[in-house]
């Protein structure tokens, strides 16, 4: 076949091949095998040295016009194919922007928890530390050094869940006092706030539940201050008008001792369930520290007094989202707790 023959040969061989090309891979692969430079066009070209001079013009002209044309053909074809590759990008990621939406909380405090730490913010916005101690507790600190020898009644077996090596499971806030009178000197405002344990389980009861510790100790402090520090803590909570009463009380680790009453939210003091138709409602208690704890921390009762209270977080929750069984805020019941996103 004579050069020329070859070159016309090319052409159809090019046609077809580009003909069956669907993607931009295997157009370059074309590109290479014609235009490249051990292509089939480059060969020709170099092989016009054996031609007459006619003649190379002749085939040179033919082997440049074929050489143009396969480039603008491969530019043509190139373009073609980025627009179809596009297309099916655009298809297979096709995005409905009308659709709804699935939404995703991004979560809230549990009603507890929210209260827990509504209450602590009550206290340290009045100048209150926040303290805190372990869950499993030593008796010392639990019982004996806040004044409950060991045979008093809070220590029964039933009511205290004892571990395997001597400790308990704290049974209230109060150790907390006691290791924070170890560690630092009056004047002490503290508050505690966890998680404490009995054996315990009703509608209004659960084996774990939460309190908030509160201790002042200083020169001078008196029943006042108590007075005057739960009332604004019990009116930011509940509201300025809510009624207040201290009832005399006993408590091992504080003397005197009062438990302190709120007019019940629910009936608003006519009697009713919730309040045993006292029109009253249990809070929480209270007293001056006992010299005796005093004495235990080597703290002198002579120079400092303090006062001291207690509260069940549970019970302050219950009611004031009118919580009737204490279990629904341990079920993990998403039906229930979502009724509570955006509280805290
Ligand atoms: N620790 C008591 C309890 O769990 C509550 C309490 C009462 C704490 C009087 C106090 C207090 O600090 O002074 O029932």
């Amino acid at each position: 076949m004579d050069i020329k023959a070859q070159l016309l040969q090319v052409k159809t061989d090019f046609e077809s091949d580009l003909e069956n090309t669907e993607n931009l891979q295997l157009l370059n692969e074309i590109r290479v095998k014609y235009l490249g430079k051990k292509g089939v066009i480059t060969s020709v070209l170099k092989s016009l040295g054996s031609l007459s001079v006619e003649e190379r013009k002749e085939v040179g002209l033919i082997a440049n016009q074929i050489k143009d044309f396969i480039e603008e053909s491969l530019k043509v074809k190139e373009e073609k194919l980025k627009a179809k590759e596009l297309e099916e990008k655009l298809k297979r990621e096709y995005l409905d922007v009308t659709l709804p939406h699935s939404w995703h909380s991004i979560g809230y405090s549990h009603p507890v928890i929210a209260t827990l730490n509504e209450i602590t913010s009550i206290f340290v916005s009045m100048g209150f530390s926040v303290e805190s101690g372990p869950e499993v507790e030593s008796e010392d600190y639990n019982f004996t050094m806040l004044n409950i020898p060991p045979h008093h009644p809070a220590r029964d077996m039933q009511d205290t869940f004892y571990l395997n090596n001597g400790m308990v499971l704290r049974t209230h806030t109060s150790p907390v006092q006691i290791r924070t009178m170890l560690k630092k000197k009056p004047p002490i405002a503290m508050v505690a706030p966890g998680r404490v344990y009995r054996k315990d389980l009703d509608p209004t009861h659960s084996p774990m539940f939460h309190q908030i510790e509160g201790l002042v100790v200083d020169r001078d402090v008196t029943f006042r201050d108590l007075k005057g520090v739960l009332k604004i803590f019990l009116e930011t909570i509940f509201g300025k008008d809510i009624p207040i009463r201290f009832r005399p009380s006993y408590f091992p680790f504080t003397e005197p001792s009062a438990e302190v009453d709120i007019g019940c939210t629910v009936c608003k003091g006519v009697g009713c369930k919730v309040c045993k138709e006292t029109g009253w409602l249990e809070i929480l208690g209270c007293g001056m520290v006992d010299p005796e704890v005093f004495k235990a921390v080597n703290i002198d009762p002579q120079e400092y007094s303090g006062f001291a209270f207690g509260l069940g977080i549970e019970r302050i929750a219950m009611l004031r989202y009118q919580i009737t069984d204490i279990r629904l805020l341990f079920n993990n019941d998403m039906r229930f707790l979502s009724q509570f996103e955006g509280i805290g």
